[in-house]
């Protein structure tokens, strides 16, 4: 089976428009935000007592990321905090998705907590907050602490156990100004790039571990899930309530053709790429067909696994990049690379602007989450565009560009694109929509 989209960024946008289309309002509170993670963007990876990640030691080794370039340096975020949060507010914007390095704050993966690197998410939470952006936090965005993978990473489960003590350290520190988690992201790409393919840390390559690790990072999910909501009161009252959820990324997936192997195809591609960590979460069940059509055994389930996992969340966060076009074959099914007459970006990604409306309405319908924030991409709460500033791009390294703002590696000097001026006249549009909504209505 292939997968088109799985290695695949996108190129410094090109969008002339500077000015707006009209649309309907979104409600006054709609988030509008921007996103990056913990390794993209910060660098620094020696100081303030961080110890090393799994992407720190997988991007090290030879040939696993572009030019084997790594996340060392990064877009220097760390150091910059303050000039990127005002860089925000000239893209108007009033959300910022960000991730927490785990190896900064619990160098060792469990125990002994590195003051210093909560500190810098705290300094971050207040210049945000300062600025009337609301943090949305991840936890987990694929940087597992070494010590962790030395002792087994995802595959053991008492991963999952350290995750929620991680959550728990996070959320007593930040828990009274953040009130939006996202507890793990992508966890199909942690298990199936990281063990299956191999082409993620940890490099593994070997679909029986990708569905244990898989299993893992969703019971600790749901470990950290009420870890999370017992630790986060907002203290100024800012924000009603602590709200959960977790971001998974989905690829609508299409018929290519109508020939019943073709139909039977895109339903298992969409067991595969879209139900493996949906069900578990909303159903509290793998699909009946994942583990025999991946040909491999499912993994240890205990008795409380799913009632953990399915713990109920307050909103899904999805991230959309493009869909799967497959065609059926007599034993599997193939996605296609390429369709004639479609744009693609740089990392190979088709751009298909009607997948996002479909997986949007499909969720609702099959799923019905309690709230949905489109938490990457590029009836939601939030649309958190991917991503803020260029970035590391795990294997792809520096070598596609996905950010509003243009980073100058060299000098780390930020330029502000035409996409990111479009996406700030985008945003003020609304807002200046939803007050003139207001005064109408007054
Ligand atoms: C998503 C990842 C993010 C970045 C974008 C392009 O799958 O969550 O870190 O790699 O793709």
């Amino acid at each position: 089976m292939s997968i088109s989209n799985d290695t695949a960024s996108m190129s410094r946008p090109r969008t002339g428009a500077q000015s707006a289309p009209a649309t309907a309002a979104f409600p006054p509170d709609f988030l509008w935000g921007a996103a990056t993670s913990a390794y993209q963007i910060e660098g620094a990876v020696h100081e303030d007592g961080r110890a090393l990640s799994m992407w720190d030691r997988f991007a090290a080794m030879p040939g696993t990321t572009y030019k084997g370039q790594t996340g060392e340096i990064a877009a220097d975020h760390y150091h910059r905090m303050e000039e990127d949060v005002a860089l925000m507010t000239q893209l108007n914007l009033n959300a910022y998705r960000f991730s927490l390095s785990w190896p900064r704050i619990l160098p060792q993966g469990t125990g002994a907590i590195n003051e210093r690197g909560l500190d810098f998410y705290d300094r971050l939470v207040d210049t945000l907050l300062a600025s009337g952006i609301r943090p949305i936090a991840t936890l987990y965005h694929w940087d597992l602490p070494v010590a962790l993978q030395d002792r087994g990473g995802w595959l053991v489960r008492d991963t999952a156990y350290a995750f929620a003590d991680y959550a728990e350290v996070v959320a007593r520190r930040l828990g009274d100004r953040v009130d939006l988690w996202l507890t793990q992201n992508e966890p199909w790409c942690t298990a199936y790039l990281g063990y299956a393919i191999g082409i993620h840390a940890p490099g593994l390559r070997d679909k029986q571990l990708a569905v244990v690790a898989g299993h893992h990072a969703l019971l600790a999910h749901g470990l950290a899930v009420p870890r999370l909501r017992a630790q986060s009161h907002d203290k100024s009252g800012t924000y009603p309530r602590t709200q959960v959820g977790i971001a998974l990324d989905f690829y609508p997936v299409y018929a290519a053709d109508d020939r019943p192997e073709t139909l039977l195809a895109v339903k298992q591609a969409d067991t595969f790429r879209n139900r493996w960590f949906l069900d578990p979460l909303f159903r509290g069940h793998y699909p009946e067909d994942l583990f025999t059509a991946m040909g491999v055994t499912p993994p240890a389930i205990l008795e409380d696994d799913f009632s953990i996992i399915s713990a109920p969340l307050d909103f899904l966060g999805v991230n959309y990049y493009s869909r799967m076009l497959v065609r059926g074959r007599t034993d599997s099914y193939e996605a296609v690379e390429r369709i004639p007459g479609a744009s693609y970006t740089e990392m190979g990604w088709e751009v298909f602007p009607d997948g996002l409306a479909n997986i949007l309405k499909r969720i609702h319908r099959e799923y019905a989450p309690k709230g949905l924030f489109v938490t990457e991409s590029g009836a939601i709460k939030g649309y958190v565009v991917w991503s803020f500033l260029d970035n590391y791009e795990w294997s792809e390294g520096y070598g596609k560009r996905f950010g509003l703002v243009y980073v100058d590696y060299p000098t780390q000097r930020r330029i502000i694109k035409d996409s990111g001026r479009w996406y700030a006249s985008f945003v003020a549009s609304q807002s200046a929509m939803s007050s003139s909504d207001r005064a109408g209505e007054e």
